[in-house]
């Protein structure tokens, strides 16, 4: 079996789609092992999200993600990474297809792409990387 993290963004939270995303996570058949509610600092989103660093969107996704309380996930099932990206569908939720939690829950609100509700590890590496972050 494998881990990976998953967060509920501010906005997902925000709008009360916590309860609703754990429904859909739930139900795929995944396993919660650790779950905490976080106020990230900057230090904290500046480790989790160093490869972004100097792109246009690098401080407006870290105001985004400090703008409210997290939801941090240890989740674990077989091929989980692979299987919660997908279950959580593409970057944009515009454009995220119907049927995932990105595409029946967000949409564009104007600071587009970064409130997107969640975020899942993209490798066993960022899995690992992630985990010993928040966790
Ligand atoms: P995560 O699961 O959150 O990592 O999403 P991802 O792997 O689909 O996206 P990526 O790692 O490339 O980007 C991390 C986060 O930065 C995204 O989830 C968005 O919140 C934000 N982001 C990525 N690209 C853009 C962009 O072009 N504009 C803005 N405003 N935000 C972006
Ligand atoms: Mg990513």
């Amino acid at each position: 079996t494998e881990e990976t993290l998953v967060l509920v963004k501010p906005d997902g939270v925000a709008r009360g789609l916590t309860g609703t995303i754990l429904a859909r996570i739930e139900a795929k058949g995944y396993s919660l092992v650790d779950i905490r509610l976080v106020e990230p600092s900057r230090d904290l989103l500046a480790q989790h999200y160093a490869e972004h660093e100097g792109k246009p969107f690098y401080e407006p996704l870290l105001e985004f993600m400090m703008s409210g309380p997290v939801v941090a996930i240890r989740l674990a099932g077989n091929r989980v990474i692979e299987g919660f990206r997908s279950l959580a569908g593409t970057t944009d939720p515009t454009t995220a297809a119907p049927g995932t939690i990105r595409g029946d829950l967000g949409r564009d609100w104007g600071l587009a792409v970064q409130q997107n509700l969640v975020h899942g590890s993209d490798s066993p590496e960022s899995a690992a990387r992630e985990l010993a972050i928040w966790f």
